[in-house]
């Protein structure tokens, strides 16, 4: 039984919530391990086809376990298992969305980037304020926020270190909606349930292909999106959603 999280099952949908209300869902290392385990155990569970990933009214996550953190010196931090925990994380190939309400802050903010989708209460606050310690962004922040919100927009969070609102981030592509914050769960439950309704090897691949346009020039991009259409072809799946659509039913797809 994890300790910082809890896991509900909505259908295909697994709902996990950060929970350590002491901390502000600070992300300590037995909370980093914990959500890497229950991500593996998504994945091995083919029932599960998306992810749903949120903490509480006032914080998503606060950033990284600071106490924790104080206890580490520089060769502390290069043997640090949060890392690989991190790599295990970020490894998650199912669809994930970031319910975000108060601070996504730090790590709390990285950890949401790595999230496919994010939707966000009206009242949650993005920032890297790693400045602040005296340190700077170590997962992901400066990578995936710059390729989320421009450069003059992650330039000005990650060096001043001040967040932003919910609705600077709608503005800024880093969120794709938001919501009065008793209903962000729900809204993002909705959206995980109607991706859960596709062909789970479709979803895989068109994620991927989405992924690699943020890394990949524009050629092999288009050339790895061609592969991946291609391959779909040779999926039931494929055949059932085209026969659903001219036999005016809906389809029904078994991931194969
Ligand atoms: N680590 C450990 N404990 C934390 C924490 C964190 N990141 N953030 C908050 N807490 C604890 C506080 O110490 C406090 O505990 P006590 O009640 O025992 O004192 C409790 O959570 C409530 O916090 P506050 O009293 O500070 O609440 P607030 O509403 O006044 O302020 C806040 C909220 C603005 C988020 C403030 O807590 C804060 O600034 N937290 C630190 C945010 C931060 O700097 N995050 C970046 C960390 S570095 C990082 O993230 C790097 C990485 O991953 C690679």
């Amino acid at each position: 039984m994890p300790q910082t999280l809890a896991v509900q099952s909505h259908q295909a949908v697994c709902l996990i919530t950060l929970q350590r209300p002491q901390a502000l869902n600070a992300l300590s290392t037995e909370l980093l391990a914990e959500l890497a385990t229950e991500l593996e155990r998504c994945t091995h569970d083919d029932t599960i086809r998306a992810v749903v990933l949120t903490g509480s009214r006032k914080a998503f996550a606060a950033g990284a376990d600071l106490n924790e953190m104080a206890e580490r010196d520089l060769v502390g931090m290069l043997n640090d298992p949060r890392q690989a925990y991190w790599q295990r994380i970020t490894g998650f190939a199912k669809p994930m969305i970031a319910a975000v309400n108060g601070y996504a802050l730090g790590g709390g903010c990285e950890l949401a980037m790595h999230a496919d989708i994010l939707i966000a209460g009206e009242e949650a606050q993005f920032g890297q304020p790693e400045i602040n310690l005296g340190i700077m962004p170590g997962a992901g922040g400066t990578q995936r926020l710059l390729r989320a919100v421009g450069k003059s927009l992650a330039m000005q969070m990650v060096l001043s270190g001040e967040p932003i609102s919910a609705r600077r981030a709608l503005e800024a592509g880093l969120v794709s909606e938001i919501t009065p914050p008793e209903l962000t769960v729900e809204r993002a439950l909705q959206i995980a349930t109607t991706i859960a309704s596709k062909a789970p090897l479709a979803v895989r691949l068109a994620k991927e292909a989405l992924l690699k346009a943020q890394d990949l020039d524009l050629a092999s991009g288009l050339r790895f999106e061609r592969h991946a259409f291609t391959l779909l072809a040779g999926t039931a799946d494929r055949n059932e959603g085209i026969r659903a659509f001219q036999e005016k039913r809906p389809a029904r797809f078994n991931g194969q």
